[in-house]
């Protein structure tokens, strides 16, 4: 069996969260690759609205196994109110969920590393979600991170040693006063800790090649998106982590040709939180209607999201990056009331204008659009492809022979009934 991959082609918050779940039913497996609680997936169903951080968005359904991977960064502090806010609405995952004991852990000095490092760049910061998560990977690939299977063995004086370093660069380099802080969540984090300990660690890279070979279906969730990659985002405004599909192999100890169909999510416009280029950002009137519409407000920080038109320069290098098999555009009732809508065809850098997505993002690159007419027409309440208006449809047509990838699923609200799967002639 292979494993399916579903990924942000974005800069995040395209619909994943709510995919996920939608898929899961098909699925015998669901595991998180990368990332950490900057991630926030939101889940609609059955009048409950949960945002999941650490969590697989599999957690929901019955008799799944959820895996978080070793490529993933965990807070026990977000952790521990994740658990408690599933148990609020009657969830115990205390059996089906499982943890990788390579995965990371996001210490309570490293949130204090973030806080100190964006205050020090002050109006060059990146905008981080100021979890740790920039911080926490510096230590894994610095050879100095800690790890949950490091909760077996000798782990008070491991975390000693480490907070003591961070001590040192918080007062020395960063000048930051961070002792309030520390005392703080310090306790909290401990407590989060316990709360952890009483989840199964497991070698997840073993067991996810065990299941593979039992022939169950594993889906792997991507967290941020394609354009927030550590390698090939909008460097240095990414997150830390490998975001593209690559990076399944690497988060979970799978063979790249293990790795099967590859969902690459957008949304049928375009929004991003926290600094960074972003070619087709609206900053008028227009802007301001998407994200109403769209409620683009952080599920992490409660941010107002960037918004403008979909970009198929930067979708194409997405889908080129991720080997993306199928489409599926999210957020699509969010243009129901736009007379027209723009999708970006090209950069016009230099006065020439081309399909190639450039070294850097600089304000020298101008988007190049072509006008579609909007449908005017409310889709919330749509239940099949055949009551799409034709508007729709040349909408979604026009993307897949710009991207020559079909779009298999287009969602019309963040209901989980609200997902209309696409028939092909
Ligand atoms: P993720 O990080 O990729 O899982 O996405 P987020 O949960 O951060 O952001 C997506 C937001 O859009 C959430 O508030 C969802 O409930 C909402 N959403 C998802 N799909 C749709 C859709 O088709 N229409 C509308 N209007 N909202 C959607
Ligand atoms: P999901 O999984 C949107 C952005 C931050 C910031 C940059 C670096 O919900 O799609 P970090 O905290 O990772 O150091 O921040 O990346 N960012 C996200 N934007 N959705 C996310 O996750 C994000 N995770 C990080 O806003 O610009
Ligand atoms: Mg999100």
């Amino acid at each position: 069996m292979n494993v399916d991959v579903l990924l942000g082609l974005q800069w995040g918050d395209e619909g994943k969260g709510k995919i996920v779940d939608v898929l899961t039913p098909k699925y015998d497996v669901i595991t998180r690759f990368q990332g950490g609680p900057n991630a926030g997936h939101t889940l609609e169903f059955n009048n409950l609205k949960q945002v999941l951080h650490t969590i697989p968005s599999g957690i929901f359904r019955e008799n799944k196994i959820n895996i978080i991977g070793n490529g993933v960064v965990i807070d026990p502090i977000v952790f521990q109110k994740e658990i408690e806010s599933l148990k609020k609405i009657g969830f115990d995952i205390s059996g089906n969920l499982y943890i990788s004991k390579k995965a990371h852990l996001i210490l309570p000095t490293h949130r204090i590393l973030d806080a100190a490092s964006e205050q020090k760049k002050g109006k060059t910061k990146i905008g981080s979600t100021l979890k740790g998560i920039g911080p926490t990977y510096k230590d894994k690939i610095g050879r100095e991170g800690l790890r949950v299977g490091d909760l077996l063995h000798n782990f008070e004086d491991k975390y000693n040693t480490r907070i003591e370093n961070h001590k040192i660069m918080l007062k020395e380099f960063f000048k930051y006063d961070y002792e309030k802080i520390l005392s703080e969540c310090e306790k909290e984090w401990f407590e989060g800790i316990e709360v952890l300990k009483s989840f199964q660690f497991v070698d997840s890279e073993h067991m996810i090649n065990q299941l593979l070979h039992e022939k169950k279906s594993v889906l792997a969730e991507g967290a941020q998106g394609t354009l927030l990659d550590v390698d090939f985002g909008s460097y240095p405004f990414v997150t830390s982590s490998s975001t593209i599909c690559a990076g399944a192999c690497t988060g979970l100890g799978i063979a790249p040709q293990k790795i099967g169909k590859v969902f690459g999510i957008f949304k049928a416009y375009c929004t991003r939180v926290g600094m960074g280029p972003f070619p087709t950002e609206l900053l008028d009137k227009t802007g301001t209607e998407l994200r109403d519409a769209g409620n683009e407000y952080g599920s992490t920080t409660g941010r107002p999201r960037r918004c403008g038109w979909l970009d198929l320069v930067a979708l194409k290098y997405a889908t080129m990056l991720d080997g993306v098999t199928e489409l599926i555009m999210m957020k699509a009732d969010v243009l129901d009331k736009f007379d027209s809508i723009k999708i970006c065809v090209g950069y016009e850098i230099d006065g020439e204008v081309s399909g190639h997505f450039p070294f850097e993002l600089n304000d020298d690159v101008k988007p190049v659009y072509v006008e579609l007419p909007g449908w005017k027409t409310d889709l919330t309440q749509i239940k099949d492809q055949n009551e799409f208006p034709e508007e729709l449809n040349n909408y979604i047509n026009f993307i897949e022979e710009e991207m020559g990838i079909p779009v298999s699923i287009a969602s019309v609200g963040p209901n989980r009934e609200q997902t209309i799967f696409l028939e092909k002639e």
